[in-house]
């Protein structure tokens, strides 16, 4: 049961899932199979039951689905602060059978996970969809995660993570965004940054093992290992991007004090701009990718070809460099046509680069050639596509 968002709307354009007195987003039915394909992946993982938390359930169309749709769950405990919501959850519960599993709560999200972050009391997996950032929920979600837990997050305030508002950004990610083409990978590598560090704080380590962009938002799953060394291990994987807006050129820089304030562009001589600190290691793990293929492969979804699609193409892109150019953006400055992605690819293939097709953009590739070198590949591909 979920609202009748026209009813709330005032107008075509109105958005009526905020409008609507208990909140439902019909577009996040992508977001939500991802959930539930990454959870089911990660249960046979560990190959036992689990429980999981979803402690911003809104009407529990996220949690009803883990405890209908994924094998193994023993318990699932949804919660949301606003009463009607909670009315709604646990008659959603009911209506899908699945009230024995499932435990509906109508609290604040973190009192509710610091009531569970006793030892014997934690989760195996908490889901965090809020409105915004994850990031005032992070710390209580971490605090009730079992050792090797998976923790998802989504973050939906892209103006902050992609740099229109940098200061947000740093004040609630801890790191710099910046403006750049691929700044939805930056934005991904900023919420999987503020994670990392702030587990490690707790002593834990983090591993990254889905991610993924779409429409209004960037997602992402992580495996969670109790230990010093591990926290340790985690953060060498921090850093920062260095990008030079008169060339494209851009490079990552290893480690949390490295930064010289006045790099020059290794290309072409221009201050570089700077972005992080943020998670520079692997944004998806091939063999999770694998499990969550096999999922899509056994169920009815009925986004199940974009969903292929676009797990296909991040296992692709798993090993790939940072930072994707975009052609679109590439022949702007460079007052061309714009060419096929695929025929760049070809091209930069020929001169000897490697080139790999990317999620977060159609329009785009990422390639270990340095940006001189995609831009000669890129005006081949125009003389031949004439
Ligand atoms: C984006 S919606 C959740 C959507 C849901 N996860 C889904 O997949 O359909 C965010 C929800 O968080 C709830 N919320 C906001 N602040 C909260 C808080 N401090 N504690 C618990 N719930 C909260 C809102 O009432 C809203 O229902
Ligand atoms: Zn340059």
């Amino acid at each position: 049961m979920v609202p009748r968002l026209k009813a709330f709307a005032k107008s075509c354009s109105d958005y009526a899932p905020s409008k609507a007195p208990v909140f439902y987003n019909p577009v996040m039915e992508f977001n939500r199979d991802i959930a539930v394909l990454a959870l089911q992946a990660y249960q046979k993982t560990i190959e036992r039951e689990i429980s999981v938390c979803e402690p911003l359930a809104s009407c529990g169309a996220r949690g009803v689905r883990f405890a209908v749709e994924v094998q193994g769950i023993r318990k699932v405990v949804m919660n949301d602060i606003n009463e009607k919501a909670f009315v709604i959850a646990k008659h959603n519960a009911e209506l899908n059978n699945v009230e024995a599993k499932i435990t509906v709560k109508n609290e604040d999200a973190n009192l509710l996970l610091n009531k569970y972050s006793a030892p014997r009391r934690r989760f195996d997996a908490i889901d965090v969809d809020p409105f915004g950032s994850p990031v005032r929920y992070v710390d209580s979600a971490i605090r009730a995660l079992r050792d090797h837990g998976l923790i998802a997050l989504t973050a939906t305030d892209m103006a902050p993570l992609c740099g229109v508002h940098p200061k947000a950004c740093i004040r609630k990610y801890g790191g710099k965004p910046l403006r750049t083409e691929y700044c939805h990978e930056l934005a991904v590598r900023l919420l999987a940054g503020c994670l990392a560090t702030m587990a490690a704080k707790h002593e834990m380590g983090t591993h990254i093992v889905f991610s993924h962009n779409a429409e209004h938002y960037v997602r992402i799953y992580a495996t969670i290992e109790y230990g010093a060394k591990k926290a340790d291990e985690a953060l060498k994987n921090m850093g920062y991007v260095l990008h030079c807006f008169e060339c494209f050129h851009r490079e990552s820089l290893n480690g949390l004090h490295t930064v010289e304030r006045s790099g020059k562009c290794s290309e072409c001589e221009s201050k570089l701009s700077i972005a992080g600190p943020l998670w520079l290691g692997k944004l998806s793990d091939a063999r999770f990718c694998d499990l969550m293929e096999d999922e899509v492969r056994r169920r009815k979804l009925r986004q199940a070809d974009r969903i292929g699609k676009m797990i296909a193409l991040i296992k692709e892109e798993v090993d790939a460099p940072i930072g994707y150019y975009v052609i679109d953006k590439l022949c702007d400055a460079l007052n061309l046509p714009v060419p096929s992605v695929k025929k760049v690819a070809e091209k930069l293939g020929k001169n000897g680069f490697a080139a790999t097709l990317t999620h977060f953009n159609s329009k785009a590739l990422r390639s270990n050639a340095p940006s001189s070198e995609v831009q000669r590949s890129l005006k081949e591909a125009v003389r031949e596509s004439k």
